[in-house]
């Protein structure tokens, strides 16, 4: 417990974080890179160098810090913290490296202000905030270790099928080299894959959406070409490998997942995105349930257009299956031409009870969610996942 004065103490200087603005995460990453130059294999540094990391760190501080005295309303966002950590295998040795590096920041950025009362309480915050994040991560660990199929660290896997899914998207199909079981993963979670291209300087790890139900036995992504230069370390060095090629990979993780609750669902998908909604809907078509699935899907055109085959056999053979496409730039092959509007399947939407998930870019889900929400949609039925750390849409 924290005492009233560290509360205040801690809760008074939001103002400062909010006037230095993610000069403070800037400083915070510039610090720790030159000192820990290691963590470098573990932080994506392409996320650094966008800023988008910064951003979200920035926010999560300052959020910690204005709630620090009702820590339930962050729960949610420290779930998703604690499972993005959970899929680089971060551990508690990290923390204090991490911590003397924030207030070494505070210090050199805003000295006056952050004297040793300061400096006091922030060391007793930052320690209650890494004690939680701990003792969740440990718990998601328990259960990767000891749960059948599981493992601690990075595993071996072997690419045992390379599948094209349309222009940019190629599927993985990722076999134990060791051959024994995998363990299960809920349906729209992903997996942390660590590799090192020959020309990167440090290990990269990215996350990975499963795009397939569980199967016990082995896991499949399915991830897009970058096209833009000097990006796509990991996902071009993907493409560029063989079936037969080793790469390693942290157990599934993530809280975007699908919730079985028998109620009717939307799943909502742009792009790549597509890839946790495959599994959401092989797992609601194959429950025994009459629930109405309906699937909305925006690609730019037929050659980008994954996994329409499958799409079109599953509504084929399930009548409970709406599933409806846009085409971005028109052709043929697609129910609509152009962005995708929800007002025009509205009617056949489960507006006042359904659960909505959406993956895609983050304009693309802002403005499905914007939809969604004048439909009357409650937000609290709004899922999404953000392929990169999180933003509020
Ligand atoms: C939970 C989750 C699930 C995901 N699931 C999938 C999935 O199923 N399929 C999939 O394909 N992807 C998925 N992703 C995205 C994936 O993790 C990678 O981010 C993606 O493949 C790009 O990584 P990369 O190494 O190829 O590209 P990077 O080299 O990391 O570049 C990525 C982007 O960073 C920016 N960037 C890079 N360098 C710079 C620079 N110097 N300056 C400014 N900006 C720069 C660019 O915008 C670039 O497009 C997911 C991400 C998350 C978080
Ligand atoms: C209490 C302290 C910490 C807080 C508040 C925190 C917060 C965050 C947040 C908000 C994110 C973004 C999550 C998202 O993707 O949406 C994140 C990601 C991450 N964190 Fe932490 N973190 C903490 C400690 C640590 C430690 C100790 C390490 C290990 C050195 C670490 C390593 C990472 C990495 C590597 C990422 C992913 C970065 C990326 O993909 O660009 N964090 N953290």
């Amino acid at each position: 417990m924290l005492s009233e004065k560290t509360i205040n103490i801690v809760k008074n200087t939001v103002p400062l974080l909010a006037q230095a603005g993610t000069v403070v995460t800037e400083h915070f990453y510039n610090r720790m890179f030159s000192h820990n130059p290691e963590l470098q294999d573990i932080f994506n540094m392409a996320n650094q160098r966008s800023g988008r990391q910064q951003f979200a760190l920035f926010n999560a501080l300052a959020a910690y810090a204005q709630n620090i005295d009702n820590l339930a309303v962050l729960k949610e966002a420290l779930a998703r913290i604690n499972h993005k950590h959970a899929s680089m295998h971060i551990l508690p040795e990290h923390y204090p490296i991490v911590g003397g590096h924030l207030i070494g920041t505070l210090k050199e950025l805003i000295p006056e202000q952050f004297t040793p009362e300061v400096e006091y309480a922030w060391r007793e915050a930052y320690a209650l905030l890494a004690d939680i994040c701990i003792t969740e991560e440990a718990a998601l660990y328990e259960h990767n270790k000891n749960n059948h199929g599981g493992w601690s660290g990075t595993r071996q896997f072997v690419i045992t099928k390379k599948q094209p899914e349309s222009a940019l998207v190629t599927s993985f199909t990722l076999t134990p080299v060791d051959s024994k079981a995998v363990i299960t993963h809920k349906p729209g979670q992903y997996l942390g894959i660590k590799v090192k291209p020959e020309e990167a300087q440090y290990s990269e790890i990215r996350q990975y959406s499963i795009s397939q139900q569980s199967n016990g036995e082995n896991y499949r992504i399915s991830v897009k070409k970058e096209l833009l230069p000097a990006a796509g370390i990991v996902s071009n060095y993907l493409h560029s490998l063989d079936e037969g090629s080793v790469i390693e990979l942290y157990p599934p993780a993530g809280d975007f997942f699908l919730r079985v609750n028998n109620k009717p669902v939307v799943l909502i998908s742009a792009g790549v995105g597509q890839t946790p909604m495959l599994p959401m809907l092989q797992t609601l078509l194959s429950d025994t349930s009459n629930q109405a699935v309906t699937y909305l899907h925006a690609c730019e055109n037929a050659q980008q257009h994954s996994f329409n085959q499958f799409l079109a056999d599953q509504a084929a053979m399930h009548e409970r299956l709406n599933y409806y496409t846009w085409f971005n730039q028109g052709g043929e092959g697609a129910d609509f031409i152009g962005l995708m509007n929800i007002s025009a399947v509205a009617q056949q939407l489960p507006l006042v009870d359904g659960d909505f998930y959406i993956c895609g870019p983050s304009g693309f889900m802002a403005a499905i969610k914007q939809q969604l929400l004048a439909l009357d949609v409650d937000a609290e039925r709004i899922h999404y996942e953000v392929f990169g750390p999180h933003q509020a849409l």
